[in-house]
């Protein structure tokens, strides 16, 4: 182990001190460089006015598509479109399904609510028919989600990489994307518990799926700066457009082979939305430079995280605790685990309680219903980790 991390995070730290952040597969701790690409923002606004927008689309925007593309290994760089969230990217995904008749929709049981809230309205106005299935038992959710596919021939199929209610890992996105014979099937993969988190390597698919994810967690940049992937050769044309989706180099769509339609972007741009403050997308870049500058991988950061994980583990057994124990784990085989822990406990009172107790001791966590949450970052340490407090929470 060796290296702290902590002095990349002092201004989150300093403004934190005597409190144990475990909530960072939530909300990351932002590392000081983000401060000042605020105030670059500032700078840059004020020199370019008006100008802005050209120097952000010939400078950042590529930057930032160039190293998202190469953490997800795309290929593709032009392929990745930003929102302020994925509940834009998302609707304006399924505003390219048509709609004169209920389409059907797998996914799951455990999306997270942008997606959960917005496929339920949805169904509710009998708009679509959703098909979820349920993840656990985990050993057996690819095949089961697999054969769901297979026998519903869906118009939209949706999946996390990484589950946000209990850290499971899908480790064969491939083979579920691979499996959907149907062209016309969109697959989109909700990847935001996964970017930044665990190596991802999207090479076999980025023809194929939608990858969704954002900053707000693993990649440490706070609110705003969301993004897709959108598969390669992707010319579907989005209802939900803005005119930012007419940048660029446009295809010239003849609507019944006679009129002239509404021309696209022809990259990843043709799912862009209208006018969004950049200064998260400041903010990322100056993460991911620092990141390179100083050998970050994503690699670094899971093997770092996944340390961490396991000296609190060893660290928790000693208290033998009846409620946080490794009995209680969602996930017990580290190899299938994100950055969190999942503690599931018998209900949702006493959760909330455990909660609560944990907080008073300055322990800050999150929960959901039964499960109890504890995330890891790298600006945790094997000395940041005390849960002496364990002996007086019962
Ligand atoms: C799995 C997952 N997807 C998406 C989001 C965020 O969605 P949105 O960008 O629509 O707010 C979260 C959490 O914030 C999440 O846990």
């Amino acid at each position: 182990m060796g290296m702290s991390y902590q002095k990349f995070y002092t201004g989150f730290l300093n403004a934190n001190k005597n409190k144990q952040h475990y909530a960072c597969h939530s909300h990351y701790f932002w590392p000081d460089c983000t401060r000042d690409a605020m105030l670059e923002y500032w700078d840059d606004s004020a020199k370019y006015v008006d100008e802005k927008w050209g120097y952000f689309f010939e400078t950042l925007v590529p930057e930032l598509q160039q190293r998202i593309s190469d953490i997800l290994n795309t290929h593709a760089p032009e392929q990745i479109v930003f929102a302020p969230n994925t509940h834009e990217l998302l609707y304006r995904i399924m505003s390219c399904i048509d709609v004169s008749t209920p389409y059907k929709v797998v996914s799951t049981d455990s999306e997270f609510h942008s997606f959960h809230r917005q496929a339920s309205r949805l169904q509710e106005q009998g708009a679509i028919e959703l098909i979820t299935v349920p993840t656990k038992p985990y050993s057996t959710f690819s095949s089961r989600f697999i054969a769901a596919i297979a026998e519903n021939d869906p118009e939209l199929v949706f999946f996390s990489h990484v589950f946000f209610n209990s850290g499971y890992v899908v480790d064969d996105v491939d083979a579920i994307v691979n499996s959907i014979t149907n062209d016309n099937t969109l697959v989109v993969v909700d990847g935001y518990h996964g970017f930044m988190a665990k190596p991802t390597d999207l090479a076999n698919i980025a023809h194929r799926a939608f990858y969704l994810s954002g900053s707000y967690k693993y990649a440490q940049a706070g609110e705003g700066a969301c993004f897709a992937h959108v598969p390669i050769g992707c010319n579907l044309r989005p209802m939900y457009t803005g005119w930012f989706a007419e940048f660029g180099e446009l295809d010239k769509p003849r609507i019944d082979g006679k009129k002239e339609g509404v021309p696209y972007s022809l990259d990843g741009m043709r799912f862009a939305g209208a006018t969004m403050d950049f200064t998260a997308l400041y903010r990322l870049r100056a993460v991911l430079r620092m990141f390179e500058q100083n050998n970050i991988s994503v690699e670094t950061v899971n093997d770092y995280v996944m340390d961490m994980q396991r000296i609190f583990l060893d660290k928790l057994a000693a208290y033998d605790h009846p409620l946080l124990n490794a009995r209680h784990l969602a996930v017990t085989d580290a190899q299938k685990r994100g950055h969190f822990l999942t503690f599931e406990l018998d209900n949702a009172d006493v959760t909330k309680k455990c909660a609560l107790a944990l907080k008073a001791h300055h322990i800050l966590t999150d929960f959901r219903g039964n499960r109890l949450r504890f995330g890891f970052g790298l600006y945790h340490t094997p000395d940041y980790i005390d849960l002496a407090a364990l002996s007086d929470i019962t």
